[in-house]
C-alpha cells in the first residue's frame, strides 16, 4: 500500500517532468512526404563500448576511442551509435548492472567525455542512443544498499522482496534466466529479494511509483545531455504477478540443470505496456527514438509493443529474426511477409551482444564472405530500420573460449560446457593487422580471433569487393534511392526455395532484389507487370553476379550465394 505521502511525491514528480517536458518540447517534424521521422531513415549500430577502440590501453574500450572513430562510422554510412550501458557499474554482467544512472563509468571515461563524444558524433552526423537497464539495478546501487538495510527504509519497497515460505524456503519456485532460483535471502531483512538475472542484479519494483519517476527523470538527464534516444533492456520482465503464483513447470532440465518451466506469472504481464508508454511520454519532447530488446514469440506480440495508439516503443526490435535458421529463401520470405503484414514499422537485426554472430551463424565454411554479404542485401533493403552490430561489416566472427577458465561471462561460467556464456561475440573490433587489430596497445580484455589479419577494417577498405566495401555501398544506396527509403515491399517469385527476391515499389521506380540462398547456381526471371511495372530490364545498382550495367529481367544467373540489385522503371 502506498501512503498518502508517497502518492503526493509522485504526483509532484510527475507534474514537474510535465513541465519540464512543455518547455522542452520540440516539433517533430517528418523527414519525408510520407510523414517518416528521422529514426526511420537512420541506419543504427550498436557498438559493445568495452570492446569498440581503446584509447589509454588498459585493454578496455572506452568513450574517448568511440570518439575517435565518429569519423569511421560516417563514412560506413551510421547515423546512429547504440552504446551498451557505460554507466558505473561492479561489471558483474558487463555494464548491465547499473550502480548510477547519471554518470560513467571510470573505466569508459568521464561525463566530459561523454559530452566531447557528442559533440564529435554530431560534427559526423552520428548521434548517440544509450542503453536503459529498465528492470533492474546492480546490488551496490545506493537504492538497492539503502533497500537492503531495513524494512522501514525510504527505499524499502524499491525492489521485490519477500518472506520465504520456511527455513531456507524461497517464496515460490521461480527461476532466474541466468541460473539457479530467482531470489537470494537477505540476513539484516531476514527476506528474499527477486532477481530475474544474476543476483547481483535486483528487480526493481515497478510498482513503486517512485522508482517509475525516478527511472523516466534519468532519461530526461540523458535527453538534455544530447542522448537522441534508448535502447532499452530486458523490457518482458519489468513485472511480476503480486501474489507470487508458482510458474507451472515443464518437461526436462534448462543449460542450468534447473527443472523447466513457462514462465507464466514473471514474463511479458500487461502492466510492461504502461511503463512503455511512460517512457514514451518522457522521450516525446525531445523527439527521442525508443528500441525495444522485446523478445516476443510472434508477430502480434511484436505489434503490442508499439502500442495501440502507437504511443510505445517507436523501434521494438524484431528479435525472432535473428532466431531463423537454416538459411534459406523459404524461411526469410515467411518470416519477412509476416512481419511487414503487420503494417508496423520493422526493426531488423542479425546479431547483439547476446547472439552468435550471423556470420559464424550461416558460415558454410565455403563462401562464408559471400553468405555474409547475402545476409546484408536481406536486411539492408527491406522496408524498416536495421539496426547493424559492430563489426559485422567486416565480418567478424564468434571466438568462443574453449576453455571454462578463459570465460569471462558468468553464465558461461555456471553453465558451462552446455551454455558457453557470452563472450564470443563480444570480442575487440578488428581495425587493422597489426597486434590486437589496432583496438589496443595493451592486452585486451578478450582475445582477437586469428581472422583479423583478412578481416579487419584497413585490409578491407582497399579492398573494393569486400563486405565492408558491400556494406558502404549498400547504405549509401539506402540513404538516397526513394523506392529502399519509402516503397512498400512485395515478395515475388514466392514459389522458388532457393531464390528470395522482392520488390521495394514507390510511385514510378521499384528497386528489385534477389538473393540466392543456396549452395548451386540459379537463375531468376521477373515479370513484373501483375505489380505495376513493365520493363523488361533492370538498371543494376549493386550486386556480386557477373551482372553488366543492365540486367534482362528474363534470366538473371546467379552463382551460389549472390546478389543482384536493379532498379526497375514503369
Ligand atoms: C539484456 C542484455 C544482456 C544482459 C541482460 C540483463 O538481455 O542484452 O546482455 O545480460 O539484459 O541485463
Ligand atoms: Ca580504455
Amino acid at each position: 500500500m502506498q501512503t498518502v505521502s508517497q502518492r503526493m511525491f509522485a504526483l509532484v514528480l510527475t507534474l514537474c517532468l510535465a513541465a519540464s517536458h512543455a518547455t522542452a518540447q520540440k516539433p517533430s517534424k517528418p523527414v519525408d512526404a510520407e510523414g517518416h521521422q528521422w529514426w526511420q531513415h537512420a541506419v543504427f549500430q550498436e557498438i559493445y563500448p568495452r570492446s569498440y577502440m581503446d584509447s589509454n590501453n588498459d585493454g578496455i574500450g572506452d568513450l574517448n576511442g568511440i570518439a575517435s572513430k565518429m569519423e569511421y562510422l560516417k563514412w560506413l554510412g551510421v547515423d546512429v551509435i547504440w552504446i551498451a550501458p557505460c554507466f558505473p557499474s561492479p561489471q558483474v554482467d558487463f555494464g548491465y548492472d547499473v550502480s548510477d544512472y547519471e554518470n560513467i563509468d571510470p573505466m569508459y571515461g568521464t561525463l566530459a567525455d561523454f559530452d566531447h563524444m557528442e559533440k564529435i558524433g554530431k560534427q559526423n552526423g552520428v548521434g548517440i542512443v544509450f542503453d536503459f537497464v529498465v528492470n533492474h539495478t546492480s546490488d551496490k546501487h545506493k537504492w538497492f544498499v539503502e533497500s537492503s538495510s531495513s524494512k522501514t527504509n525510504p527505499y524499502a519497497d524499491w525492489y521485490i522482496w519477500k518472506d520465504g515460505k520456511g527455513a531456507n524456503q524461497p517464496p515460490n519456485n521461480w527461476l532466474s534466466t541466468f541460473g539457479g532460483s530467482a531470489w537470494q535471502f537477505v540476513g539484516t531483512r531476514g527476506q528474499y529479494y527477486y532477481h530475474f538475472f544474476y543476483p547481483q542484479q535486483p528487480d526493481l519494483n515497478w510498482r513503486n511509483p517512485k522508482v517509475a519517476a525516478a527511472m523516466y527523470g534519468s532519461t530526461v538527464f540523458w535527453y538534455k545531455r544530447g542522448v537522441v534516444g534508448f535502447r532499452l533492456d530486458a523490457v518482458d520482465t519489468l513485472f511480476e504477478d503480486p501474489n507470487l503464483t508458482d510458474n507451472p513447470t515443464l518437461p526436462g532440465k534448462n543449460e542450468f540443470g534447473d527443472q523447466n518451466q513457462e514462465r507464466k506469472y514473471n514474463d511479458k504481464l500487461p502492466e510492461v505496456h504502461d511503463v512503455m508508454k511512460g517512457l514514451r511520454n518522457a522521450a516525446n519532447p525531445y523527439n527521442a527514438v525508443l528500441i525495444g530488446e522485446t523478445w516476443t514469440s510472434d508477430v502480434s506480440e511484436l505489434k503490442d509493443y508499439y502500442g495501440k495508439n502507437h504511443d510505445e516503443l517507436q523501434m521494438p526490435m524484431d528479435l525472432m529474426f535473428t532466431e531463423l535458421k537454416p538459411l534459406s529463401a523459404n524461411v526469410f520470405r515467411k518470416h519477412v511477409g509476416a512481419v511487414d503484414a503487420s503494417g508496423e514499422w520493422p526493426v531488423w537485426v542479425m546479431s547483439n551482444h547476446d547472439i552468435k554472430r550471423a556470420y559464424s551463424r550461416f558460415a558454410d565454411g565455403k563462401h562464408d564472405d559471400d553468405i555474409a554479404k547475402v545476409m546484408a542485401g536481406m536486411y539492408l533493403t527491406l522496408r524498416g530500420s536495421a539496426i547493424l552490430y559492430y563489426g559485422e561489416e567486416i565480418g567478424m566472427a564468434n571466438n568462443d573460449p574453449t576453455r571454462k577458465e578463459d570465460v569471462r561471462d558468468p553464465i558461461g561460467q555456471l553453465g558451462w560446457p552446455e551454455q558457453i556464456g557470452r563472450d564470443g561475440e563480444r570480442t575487440p573490433m578488428q581495425w587493422n593487422d597489426t597486434p590486437n587489430a589496432g583496438f589496443t596497445k595493451g592486452i585486451p580484455w578478450l582475445p582477437v580471433p586469428a581472422t583479423y589479419q583478412t578481416h579487419n577494417v584497413a585490409a578491407e577498405k582497399a579492398d573494393p569487393n569486400s563486405i565492408l566495401n558491400f556494406y558502404k555501398n549498400l547504405l549509401a544506396m539506402r540513404h538516397t534511392n526513394p523506392a529502399l527509403l519509402d516503397g512498400d515491399y512485395v515478395a515475388l517469385n514466392e514459389s522458388d526455395s532457393n531464390v528470395y527476391s522482392y520488390l521495394r515499389r514507390y510511385k514510378n521506380q521499384a528497386v528489385l532484389v534477389v538473393l540466392n540462398m543456396s549452395e548451386a547456381p540459379q537463375t531468376a526471371s521477373f515479370d513484373l507487370s501483375a505489380q505495376g511495372f513493365s520493363a523488361k530490364q533492370a538498371k543494376t545498382l549493386l550486386t556480386t553476379t557477373k551482372a553488366g550495367a543492365t540486367q534482362a529481367l528474363s534470366g538473371i544467373s546467379l552463382p551460389p550465394y549472390t546478389v543482384y540489385i536493379g532498379e526497375v522503371a514503369k
